[in-house]
Parts: structure tokens; C-alpha cells; sequence
């Protein structure tokens, strides 16, 4: 399958990072089973640890929306006017991912809209902590 509109997507989420004190801007795209695309960028507080990170961000305004289904997501994060790299999701985001994401979803890291990483989410949190655990 080609992700290049999901990469394009979560780039273009990037440009909207809210990022005055890391200068390290993410975007994310999150991609639901019928299709529809939600973007999140990460937002900073001046306090540090309110900052909300993008894949978070998207997951939070999609889930609000109604959806709870996801195929793919999409992450590009890079330092401002940096060098573009591929950047994975922190473990905090992993573990909120997990919530909702199939263990076959697909996590593309991108660099650009062409050069991108695919990998399963089972790849990302192996051996992760679920709601299976609590029943
Ligand atoms: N960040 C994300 O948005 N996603 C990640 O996967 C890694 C880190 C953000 C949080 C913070 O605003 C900045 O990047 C530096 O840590």
C-alpha cells in the first residue's frame, strides 16, 4: 500500500506545531478503517510537562469525533529548520496508541513524503499493557 498522502498529511500537520521552547516539531496522521484522515501537531506549554505530543493530538481530536477504528498512522518530526529524520513516537504515545490501534495497524515513520518507514504497531510495543490485562 502506498502511504505517501498519510506521509504528505502528517507533514503538513507538522507546519502547524506549536513547539517555541524544543524547536522540535512533529505532525501526525492518523488514518480510521473508512478512510478519513485526523492531524495533530505537537503543542507546548511554557510549564513543560502539559505539552501535548502530536500523535496524541490527533488520536484525542479523532476519538472526540467519534471515531474509534484505525488502520495507520502517520508521524513526522524533525527540530525546526533541522535536518529532516525519522522520528518514532515516545512511549507515552505508544501506550496511548495501544488503546486503540490493532496490533497490525501501520506506523509510518517519515522523513518525507517519499522516504518513509513502515512498521507494524506490534513492532512499536511488544509485550504491551492492555485492557485484555484487566479482564
Ligand atoms: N514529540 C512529539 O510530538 N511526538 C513524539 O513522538 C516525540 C516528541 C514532541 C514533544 C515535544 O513538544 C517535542 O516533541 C520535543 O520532545
Amino acid at each position: 500500500m502506498d502511504y505517501e498522502n498519510l506521509a504528505q498529511a502528517a507533514l503538513d500537520a507538522r507546519e502547524k506545531s506549536y513547539s517555541p521552547y524544543s524547536n522540535f516539531q512533529v505532525g501526525a496522521a492518523l488514518l480510521t478503517k473508512n478512510g478519513k484522515i485526523y492531524t495533530g501537531c505537537n503543542i507546548e506549554s511554557a510549564a513543560y510537562s502539559p505539552t501535548n505530543c502530536a500523535e496524541r493530538t490527533a488520536l484525542f481530536k479523532a476519538v472526540s469525533e467519534g471515531e474509534r477504528e484505525f488502520t495507520a498512522i502517520a508521524i513526522a518530526g524533525a527540530p525546526q529548520n533541522g535536518t529532516p529524520q525519522y522520528c518514532y513516537p515516545c512511549g507515552v504515545c505508544r501506550q496511548m496508541l495501544n488503546e486503540f490501534l490493532p496490533q497490525n495497524a501501520t506506523v509510518i515513520i517519515v522523513k518525507t513524503a517519499t522516504d518513509y518507514k513502515a512498521h507494524t504497531f506490534s513492532e512499536l510495543l511488544p509485550f504491551g499493557f492492555g485492557a485484555e490485562n484487566l479482564d
